[in-house]
């Protein structure tokens, strides 16, 4: 149990045994579950976290009771890395009241088969616990339907859920005691995996949370760091950025190969850009995780991206990426396109139509190599590189 503020304390749970979020995200830093604990007249734990690390949990939750029932268990969301300690908690505390929102009283019953002592709770209600008030803001969305942030009046403490989290498990819990490289890069690799997708209700709930006007002093997710003092500035403009598609000037190649053929161009259009002083990262989609190449094509202005002809179509480790790019990672983003081919090409044809489809601007100098780069096709490749180049934005 670690102190955050008068009478509210941390009891969440470091995980570095789950190997991929969601089963799909690799999670070197690993990952945190926050949930809370607030010691007042009526106790209460605001969160919970994933089952399988609920030990830590419970015994945190215990040492905060000091022998007392626990009174209120507030669920801001139901997606199980949040929610499957609850099972564990309710057969310790039976008597607890679980305040959740209207939607996720099914979710209750049909993931845990809780319906007893589950009781609603709507935007603006209020809960005295004795010297701390609770108050509750709708954020459906963010991440699923049934999503809602708790703030504690009187601490001035937002519990905001799944926003403002990122992954990794640092030497603190407290965003301003952190000093480790990799922190924001893991928070735009959660952002732009886990709920990019939303970004535009994102954008419009965190405007409408603010426009509440609530004195905020600590931000409390329930992944990632807790954010204090001048870090909830911080974090809330990082979430602005994110949310609003905005981009600096650099470019994210990324690309699939079989032989090696379409990873000399891949290569080529690397070091072209290099010699242009362009900040450029390039990545093979077979030895890089998706998420990663997600996150930093984000951010980037410009991206390239090259796949084989794969019958017809494109190769299906592109495929991939393609499909969680639609979620709007493009989003003010120009693209070039790239790839390779033996008869009839197909990759380069299926990129740009995806492209089209998704109405996001393109460099006009696609080029399909066929077989191993002749010195004519790294003249095309050079000028699709000096198009993204010209496409960066200062
Ligand atoms: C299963 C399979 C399907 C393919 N389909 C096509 C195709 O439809 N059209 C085409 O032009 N080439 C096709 N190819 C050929 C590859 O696109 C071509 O060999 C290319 O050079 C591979 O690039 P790489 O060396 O970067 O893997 C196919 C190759 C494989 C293995
Ligand atoms: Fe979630
Ligand atoms: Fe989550």
């Amino acid at each position: 149990m670690k102190k955050i503020t008068k009478d509210i304390y941390w009891v969440g749970t470091e995980d570095r045994e789950t190997k991929l979020f969601e089963n799909m995200f690799e999670l070197p830093f690993g990952v945190m579950y926050h949930a809370y604990f607030i010691d007042d007249e009526k106790t209460a734990v605001i969160d919970c976290v994933k089952d399988m690390t609920e030990d830590a949990f419970l015994s945190a939750v215990q040492a905060g009771l000091k022998g007392r029932d626990l009174d209120y268990i507030v669920l801001n969301h139901m997606e199980p890395d949040h929610s499957s300690a609850v099972l564990g908690l309710v057969e310790r505390y039976p008597n607890a009241r679980i305040l959740c929102s209207a939607k996720a009283v099914a979710m209750l019953k049909n993931f845990y088969g809780i319906e007893k002592n589950v009781e609603v709770v709507k935007e603006g209600d209020t809960l005295s616990l004795g010297n701390n008030t609770l108050t509750w803001v709708m954020v459906p969305m963010v991440h699923w339907p049934e999503s809602m942030m708790t703030y504690a009046v009187e601490q001035k403490v937002l519990f905001s859920t799944d926003a403002f989290g990122g992954f990794g498990i640092f030497e603190s819990i407290f965003a301003d005691e952190v000093t480790n490289e990799y922190r924001q890069s893991e928070t735009v690799r959660y952002y732009a995996n886990i709920v990019g997708k939303v970004s535009a209700i994102i954008d419009k709930t965190l405007a409408r949370v603010l426009g509440l006007n609530l004195p905020i002093d600590v931000i409390c997710p329930s992944h990632g760091l807790i954010w204090r003092g001048e870090g909830v500035a911080t974090i809330l403009n990082e979430y602005i950025d994110l949310s609003r598609h905005r981009t600096r000037p650099k470019v994210t190649i990324a690309y699939s190969t079989m032989y090696g053929n379409n990873e000399e161009s891949a290569k080529f259009l690397y070091e072209t850009l290099r010699k242009e002083n362009v900040e450029v990262t390039l990545y093979n989609l077979s030895e890089t995780e998706k998420s990663f190449v997600v996150a930093d094509i984000w951010q980037s202005q410009v991206v390239l991206l090259g796949a084989p002809a794969y019958y017809g179509g494109i190769h299906p480790k592109m495929r991939e990426l393609l499909m969680k790019l639609e979620e709007g990672a493009l989003i003010n983003h120009t693209v070039g396109v790239f790839g390779n081919a033996a008869w009839s090409g197909g990759g380069v044809r299926g990129i740009e139509s995806f492209l089209k489809e998704n109405k996001i601007e393109m460099l006009p100098d696609s080029v399909e190599v066929m077989g191993w780069p002749t010195k004519e096709d790294q003249a095309a490749l050079a000028k699709l590189a000096q198009s993204a180049v010209k496409a960066l934005k200062q």
